[in-house]
Order: C-alpha cells, then structure tokens, then sequence
C-alpha cells in the first residue's frame, strides 16, 4: 500500500530545518507586566508589579517590559510607573532590560528621571486606531517620536518602536500591509533598533502574518523585526511559527497570557510566555529562559489576579506537579 506523505511535509519542514540549521537562538521580549496588566480591571499593587518583575528577570528574560510613562487618565493600570521603573532598576539582574512605552516628550522626560535605558514608542499602521490609542494621526505620531527619538539619542537612551494593527484594526478592518512597511520602514530609519510587529486583536493568520512580513522585510531588515501576537483567535502561536519560518528571530510574549490594549475592544491577552518557550524547546531553539520559572512566575500573577492562568503550558505544568 502507498504511504501518502503528511500534506505540511513539503511546505513546513523543509523550511524549519533551513532555519533551525541556520540561527538556533530566539530573544523572548517579555510584555506582561505592561502590556497585561496595562488591560486588568483591578490595579495591581505596585509591590506585586515588581515582584512580578523581580520574577521574571530571575527566569532569565532578559527584556522585561516593566510599565509605560502614559497619562494616568488614559490608563490608571499604568500611574504607578515612577516607582515601578525606580524599583526595578535596583533589581540584582544586571543583564536586563526593562524598556517602558512612551508616547511623546513629556512622557520620555519622565521616564528618564526615573532612570529609563531603553524605551518604546509606539505607532500603528491605521489611522483610527492612531486616533483612539494616542490621540493623534500616524504623521502626527512620527512627528512626536522625531522629537523623542533625538532626546534619547541625546540621553544615549534605546528606542524600540512598535507598530500596532499590522494585519487587521478593530475600527478598519483589514490592513494595507504596504503602510504596515512604509510605517516600520520610518521607524527604523529614525532609530528604532528593533521595530515590533502588533497583531494588536490576534486576528492574524500564518496566510496573513506571511504576506505581511514579506512586505515589511522588502524595507526593514528581518533581524531587527520582532513579532506581537495577541491570541484571540488561537493563531498566535501559528503566527509565530511562520515568523520564524521567514527568519524573525525575536518574539514579544506575556506571562500567564495577560493582555490586551485599553482601546483594541475584544482584543485578548498576548500569546503566553510559557507556551512560546515550550514550542521553542521542541524545535531545538534555545532561549536562556527557565519555562519551569516563569511558569511560577504566571502562577504569581494569576493567583494575585484571581484567576487562573490562561496558559496551557502553564496549566500542563502545575496539573504535573500536583500528581
Ligand atoms: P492627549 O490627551 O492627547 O495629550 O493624550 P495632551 O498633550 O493633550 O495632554 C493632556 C493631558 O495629558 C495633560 O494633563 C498632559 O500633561 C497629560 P492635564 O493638563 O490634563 O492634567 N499628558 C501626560 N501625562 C503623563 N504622561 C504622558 C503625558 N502626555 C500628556 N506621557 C497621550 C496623549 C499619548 C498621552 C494619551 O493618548 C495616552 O496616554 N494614551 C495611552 C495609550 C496607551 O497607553 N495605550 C496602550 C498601549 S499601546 C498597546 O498596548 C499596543 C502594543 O501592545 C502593541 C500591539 O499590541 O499592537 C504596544
Ligand atoms: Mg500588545
């Protein structure tokens, strides 16, 4: 009898052994304790937040997105910023990066007073989403992280820069991906080191996250792109894969699966950390990252947000442990 060969043979794992032989480290950009708990109806307290934090550096991430110098009207999650970044600074993990959001030049002196290394702005590839997020339009926004940009170029500070909405927009539906290029293509040449590509309300697909990068990549190079898969429609870790397929090599993640943007209604939390690194481990590629800790470090969280964790690997894990 003939054995028919799987139908993903030819098209998944030719090109996973091109890349597994080719680069076999990924940099996880851990997002939770921004980008999560930015969304969570209660505020956290500022000593769990650096708990959290303290946690997650111990695991061995060594980017920690610690919390956004953004106007405490527009996201309270966030008012707590100064301590925060102050506390985590004095952390004993001399590796890590704790980057924090800032959307304009108040945000960025602030964010430096309180001792700040690297930072993020952050744009997107639709209009509406500008409008709503930051309050102003895209050239706008490019205008303002102009003026950021050379402060920090002035204060040796980083830049990453992210670009939300790069497949689809919760206001316009699908996106052009050639402005998703044209956007990260200006951030880049500002500065960024790194432009992070937002799926801001998981609606991505391996079809879509294709097209996509392969639009941005004509302009920015693949090694300073990272990809931002929230999970809302289960293909984050899909996207993530053909990523990687295409030669992206960092991926932004969230403990615990926390997430989500105050102005991206529906949008659920970021593909979790753990279930990244579990994926990662079975393809051979190396992170530096202890996934037993960080799941511990999702059980924190979780047990301080009363929930529980929205992790499968991270469910898997502690079900394990109690048998
Ligand atoms: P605005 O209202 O247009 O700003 O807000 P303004 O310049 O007119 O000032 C209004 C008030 O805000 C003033 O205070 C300013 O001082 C103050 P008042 O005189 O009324 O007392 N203000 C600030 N306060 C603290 N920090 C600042 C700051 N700037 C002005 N930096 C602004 C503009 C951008 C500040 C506002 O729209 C804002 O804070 N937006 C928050 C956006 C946000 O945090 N969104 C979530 C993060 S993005 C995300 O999650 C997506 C991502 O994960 C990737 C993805 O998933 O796609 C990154
Ligand atoms: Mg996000």
């Amino acid at each position: 009898m003939k054995v028919s060969r799987p139908v993903w043979s030819g098209v998944l794992i030719s090109p996973m052994r091109r890349f597994c032989s080719r680069v076999d480290k990924v940099r996880i950009v851990e997002v939770g304790p921004r980008d999560g708990l930015q969304n969570e109806k209660t505020i956290v307290p500022t000593h769990t937040k650096i708990e959290f934090i303290d946690r997650l550096a111990a695991a061995g991430l060594s980017h920690v997105e610690a919390t956004s110098f953004v106007s405490p009207k527009w996201v309270p999650q966030m008012a707590d910023h100064k301590e925060v970044l102050r506390a985590v600074n004095k952390l004993p993990h001399g590796h890590v990066s704790y980057p924090v959001l800032v959307p304009n030049l108040k945000g960025f002196h602030s964010a430096l007073e309180s001792g700040a290394k690297e930072i993020a702005i952050f744009g997107a590839a639709s209009e509406s989403f500008s409008q709503k997020n930051i309050n102003c339009t895209i050239s706008e926004s490019l205008n303002r992280f102009n003026d950021v940009m050379a402060a920090a170029k002035a204060n040796d500070v980083k830049v990453r820069g992210y670009v939300s909405c790069v497949v689809g927009c919760p206001y316009e539906g699908l996106i052009n991906p050639e402005i998703v290029a044209e956007v990260s293509a200006r951030m880049y040449e500002m500065g960024c080191y790194e432009i992070s590509l937002g799926d801001t309300i998981g609606v991505g697909t391996p079809g879509s996250f294709r097209t996509m990068l392969r639009s941005v990549t004509s302009r920015v190079p693949v090694e300073h792109l990272a990809v931002h898969c929230h999970d809302t429609y289960g293909q984050a870790l899909a996207n993530i894969l053909t990523s990687l397929e295409l030669g992206v090599r960092v991926v932004d993640s969230s403990t615990a699966g926390l997430g989500g943007c105050p102005y991206a209604a529906g949008a659920s939390g970021n593909v979790a950390t753990e279930d990244v690194l579990y994926m990662l481990q079975g393809l051979g590629l190396s992170t530096g990252v202890d996934l037993n800790k960080v799941a511990a470090a999702g059980n924190f969280i979780s047990q301080a947000l009363k929930r529980e964790t929205m992790s499968k690997v991270g469910r898997a894990i502690s079900a394990k442990k109690k048998c």
